[in-house]
């Protein structure tokens, strides 16, 4: 395989089959992983941009993009950028892990790290009004914003779901870990079509808003949503599973132990709720689930004893002292 453009280290057909992962039950696990930049982001990154360019909006040398990110797609849409030649400008804040700041950086994007904390006590609302700033003061500068923009919706449609029904004569459940939800609305709209019995689950960690959860701390990052995506309003899955992140943990360390790959937070997720709803599987039904992204740069968090142990004490305190808040 020669290739011309790292962006064609895309890996459209890796699915891993877990045999047996629930009883009497093999399930096919598509690896996004592989893909250039580390993660499934990469697509939406390219299809963000190009979507710019089809609709005259972009043009290299002159546009400067701006996206608020604090991991996977920032590192995609910098290297995307790079390529493509536009100047790149990624908002995020003090959470965000030194090693994705510098994946940005070394591709050519400039990181903007937001300080204050906004009037809910996140950084969510300064990382906007940082983009907004930035708007005002360079009129060539276009925000892609990933929670409202159908391009990440339509590339999933397009071609993640097309990924999966090459593969497979049926599909009976897919799996999906909810961020932007731009995978899980896609990939249904690409698969209800074809496979009009397909259950898609969506798979939520605890403490996300996006279908209707009591806001929370989370821990993990790529999944969940502090503030219900504009996009959410297009995914419209057949059942929605809250996932704790003990769970998620105990799922990751049961694949590395299990089937010796080392997955990211989300898959953990979503491994995770495969296996709650797998009592529901019929015999020969065909299970299929999103693996966004690999283990390695999880390996201080979702891997280390002592981080995990403290994500635990964390979540038994909040059980105990915030129930009776939570049901004001
Ligand atoms: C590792 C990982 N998993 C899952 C997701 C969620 O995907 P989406 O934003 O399409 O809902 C993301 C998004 O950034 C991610 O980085």
């Amino acid at each position: 395989m020669i290739i011309e453009s790292p962006l064609d280290l895309v890996f459209r057909d890796l699915f891993y089959r877990l045999r047996n992962f629930v009883a009497g039950h093999d399930i096919f696990l598509k690896l996004e992983g592989f893909n250039v930049t580390g993660s499934i982001k990469i697509k939406t990154a390219t299809a963000l941009v190009e979507d710019l360019e089809r609709r005259g909006m972009a043009q290299p040398g002159k546009t400067v993009l701006v996206e608020s990110s604090s991991g996977n797609l920032g590192i995609a849409l910098s290297l995307v950028c790079a390529v493509k030649g536009y100047e790149f400008i990624c908002v995020t804040d003090p959470i965000a892990n030194r090693s994705n700041i510098r994946g940005i950086e070394v591709y050519g994007g400039r990181v903007v790290i937001v300080k204050e904390r906004d009037l809910v006590g996140g950084y969510l609302g300064s990382r906007i009004e940082a983009i907004d700033q930035i708007l005002r003061s360079n009129s060539n500068a276009v925000w892609l914003n990933q929670y409202a923009n159908l391009a990440n919706k339509n590339v999933h449609a397009e071609e993640t779901a097309n990924e999966i029904a090459r593969e497979f004569d049926k599909i009976d459940w897919i799996f999906v870990g909810t961020g932007t939800t731009g995978t899980l609305a896609g990939i249904s709209e690409g698969l209800r079509g074809r496979f009009p019995k397909v259950k898609i689950v969506a798979v939520e960690p605890a403490g996300s808003v996006t279908f209707g959860g009591m806001p929370g701390k989370r821990h993990i990052p790529g999944i969940g949503a502090s503030v219900r995506p504009e996009l959410a309003d297009l995914a419209n899955p057949d059942q929605v599973v809250v996932m704790d992140e003990r769970k998620t943990i105990e799922a990751c360390l049961s694949l590395v132990r299990d089937h010796h790959l080392l997955v990211g937070g989300s898959t953990g997720t979503v491994l995770a709720a495969v296996q709650q709803i797998g009592p529901a599987f019929a015999r020969g039904d065909t299970v299929v689930a999103i693996s966004p992204d690999l283990g390695e740069k999880y390996l201080d968090t979702i891997y280390d004893g002592a981080w995990a142990e403290s994500i635990a004490a964390y979540d038994a305190s909040f059980a105990t002292a915030s129930h009776p808040a939570a049901a004001e």
